[in-house]
């Protein structure tokens, strides 16, 4: 398994797939806009935006937004989005890791199941330049599905059916004791065309990611059970984090 897999992943395909069958991106929105008093107009940062999901619907709402991933199909689908809606958002190619430091975002989110892609010093590269795109006491939001927390309890082999209109997906995972990583093997298909891929997760405490996201600057980090409010807990499908940037 490359380390760079995600340079070559997220192709037309893959993202089409996840483009139909992700959830709305409005009540992360509301959540996380409320938990962290962002009021409409401010600055987001949105990275990896993929096609725009989150980006698209805060432009639509009224907020700034800049867009940063590394798929050119994706941020090329986000582009001619917005243009089609009138909508003011801009999207760049770019690595997570190497975002411009600006210092003047209010609001910066890493959502869609995107933190886990690297390994710690990755990770912790990014979580400092996520930190540099905000102003202090800006507001950071994510969202994890490979906590240890989440992905141990449960986890089985079993070979998984999904379905996005003509696209059929099958997706099976496995966990890499020794690497501590979550392989998920997934074939996708559409009539003829038909694209086999492995993601990589790197599992992740959740006490081992606040002490990351408190070495990196942020401040008051919550920890929460998806969208409900209620605290993280073992088993819990989805770590939602807010934190303030220091
Ligand atoms: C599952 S999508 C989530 C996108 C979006 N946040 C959402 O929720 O719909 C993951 C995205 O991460 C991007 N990505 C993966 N590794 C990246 C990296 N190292 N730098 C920038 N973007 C990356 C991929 O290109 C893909 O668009």
């Amino acid at each position: 398994m490359q380390p760079d897999w995600y340079e070559t992943f997220f192709t037309a395909l893959p993202n089409e797939f996840w483009r139909r069958a992700a959830p709305d991106p409005q009540d992360d929105i509301a959540f996380l806009t409320a938990r962290l008093d962002v009021p409409r107009g401010a600055r987001v940062v949105d990275v990896p935006c993929g096609s725009g999901r989150h980006s698209l619907a805060l432009a639509a709402l009224g907020y700034r937004v800049t867009g940063y991933d590394i798929s050119q199909e994706a941020i090329d689908h986000a582009r001619r989005r917005a243009a089609e809606a009138g909508l003011d958002a801009t999207f760049r190619r770019a690595e997570m890791r190497d975002l411009p430091p600006s210092r003047d975002a209010d609001l910066a989110l890493c959502l869609g199941n995107s933190l886990g892609y690297l390994p710690e010093p990755g990770l912790h590269d990014f979580l400092a330049a996520i930190a540099g795109t905000l102003r202090p006491g800006g507001g950071l939001g994510l969202d994890f599905n490979a906590t240890a927390e989440s992905v141990l309890p449960g986890l089985s082999g079993e070979t998984r059916a999904m379905h996005a209109g003509d696209i059929s997906v099958e997706a099976s995972a496995q966990y890499d004791v020794l690497g501590s990583r979550l392989l998920s093997h997934y074939r996708f298909q559409q009539r003829d065309a038909v694209v086999e891929a492995t993601a990589l997760h790197h599992v992740y405490t959740c006490a081992h990611l606040i002490a990351l996201l408190e070495a990196a600057g942020f401040a008051d980090v919550r920890c929460y059970d998806g969208l409900s409010g209620e605290q993280f807990r073992l088993g819990a499908g989805r770590l939602v984090v807010t934190a303030v940037r220091s």
